[in-house]
């Protein structure tokens, strides 16, 4: 069976009312349950596209259909019901003095009793792994904490497609590690549907099913990490890098010459690369 296409987008530009062109010739598709990142250096225009996506920038030209449905046909009641984006920054999107209390605004918005309310905060609290932390004041939550309400709030809505911005983005590598488990896991257990933007290179092929490459507004290259990842030079050129194992490997097999087989993008694959290499070199 094909799979579900939820998002599809067809922009062929989209300006700024200061002139400034963000995006041209975008083509790409979320499908349903996908993992997918839009990896992007500062500028590519990550934010703008997710913005077209959630129906906040309605002045562009070509398509946006969400479940086939034009976005700019959709009210914003119609889109928030399916489509949720985190901002970059945790403190622009949370207000509340407590996290129950922010969690629970949306649902309390879409008008569930309060029984369901509380429910569905401490369902969302528990799927991003802050349980117990329901009656502590945001204002004393570490920076990764605040990023997993920022989602916890949009779960208790019910939200079955996530859009995130740049969700690892100021955390230490321990917390960057523990956010990419969690998207997995809802992506995976859940079903969610997550898009998030990106300029992360070393984490993506561990997690992201698809990926996007992102350069001055353009899309450059679609497609699996190992199919995304190609030269060191390719990356240089949309100020971007391969991950670090990569770029070694690339190095060693092309300017060294030894016989790797392909070049691995993780710390695993790499491993089974280079002893496969040993035993070969061994016989
Ligand atoms: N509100 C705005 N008005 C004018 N130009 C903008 C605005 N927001 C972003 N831009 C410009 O659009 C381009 C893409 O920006 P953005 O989508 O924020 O990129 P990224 O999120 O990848 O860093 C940049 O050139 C930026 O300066
Ligand atoms: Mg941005």
């Amino acid at each position: 069976m094909e799979p579900v296409i939820r998002l599809s987008v067809s922009v062929d530009s989209f300006t700024y009312s200061d002139g400034t062109r963000a995006m041209s010739d975008i083509g790409l598709t979320v499908h349903n349950g996908e993992f997918v990142g839009i990896l992007g250096s500062n500028g590519s225009g990550k934010t703008t596209l997710l913005r077209l996506m959630d129906g906040l920038l309605k002045d562009f030209s070509g398509s946006i259909l969400l479940d086939g449905r034009d976005v700019r046909r959709l009210s914003p009641r119609e889109i928030y019901s399916k489509v949720g984006l985190v901002f970059q920054s945790p403190d622009d999107q949370l207000f509340a003095p407590t996290v129950f209390e922010d969690v629970a605004f949306g649902p309390l918005n879409m008008g569930f009793q309060e029984s369901e309310v509380r429910e569905r905060v401490l369902a969302a609290l528990r799927n991003v792994d802050m349980e117990g932390y329901d009656n502590k004041a945001i204002h004393n939550l570490s920076y990764g904490q605040k990023k997993r309400i920022c989602i916890a709030g949009l779960l208790a809505m019910g939200h079955e497609i996530l859009l995130l911005d740049e969700p690892t983005a100021g955390l230490d590598p321990m917390g960057e590690y523990r956010m990419m488990n969690l998207l997995t896991s809802l992506s995976k257990d859940k079903g969610v549907t997550i898009v998030m933007a990106t300029h992360s290179v070393d984490l993506v092929p561990l997690f992201l099913d698809r990926l996007y490459i992102l350069s001055k507004g353009k899309i450059v290259r679609g497609g699996t990490p190992e199919e995304v990842f190609n030269t060191p030079d390719d990356m240089t050129q949309v100020k971007l890098r391969l991950p670090h194992i990569a770029e070694m490997i690339y190095r060693l097999k092309h300017d060294d010459h030894l016989p790797f087989s392909k070049v691995p993008l993780t710390v695993g694959e790499a491993r089974r690369e280079i002893i496969d290499l040993f035993n070969r070199t061994d016989a």
